[in-house]
């Protein structure tokens, strides 16, 4: 899951998944990253950590690493927040076959930065959540490979 600062939006994708993935019973790695290098080691921002845990998901043990272009060999699956997250992924895709693995988190639109408005954490949360749950099955049919 990759966003701009891997402090706000991926985390909670990145958390809700791995949690749905634990009920689930399934042993997918899950993890997130951002674009930026600002926040590298960094907790998610307190407004995420307190609207997850509201929902009984806990993020507050994740650390923001920036997305390496290594990331393209340890997973099967990158999805972004947004169309500059979209581009600057891209933009280090060696070749067809790391292009292939980049794909928007959401089916249509983008998942909006709650960073500089505090009212968007629990709208943000519910499109976030929903996704994750379409993913699930999504993913567990198969539906991109
Ligand atoms: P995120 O939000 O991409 O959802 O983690 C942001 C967090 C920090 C900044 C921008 C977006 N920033 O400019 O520091």
């Amino acid at each position: 899951m990759v966003c701009l600062g891997n402090i706000c939006r991926s985390p909670l994708a990145h958390g809700i998944l791995a949690h749905l993935v634990r009920e689930n019973g399934l042993d997918w790695i899950v993890e997130s990253a951002g674009t930026g290098d600002w926040h590298i080691g960094h907790a998610p921002d307190r407004r995420s950590v307190s609207v997850a845990k509201k929902y009984g998901v806990d993020i507050s043990a994740q650390r923001a690493r920036h997305f390496a272009q290594t990331f393209f060999d340890q997973y099967d699956y990158i999805f972004v927040m947004d169309d500059k997250n979209y581009r600057d992924v891209l933009s280090l895709a060696r070749h067809e076959a790391d292009r292939n693995k980049v794909k928007m988190f959401l089916l249509e639109g983008i998942v909006p930065d709650p960073y500089f408005d505090e009212t968007q954490f629990e709208p943000v949360y519910q499109l976030i959540a929903d996704r994750c749950q379409e993913l699930i099955d999504e993913l567990k049919s198969e539906h991109y490979r």
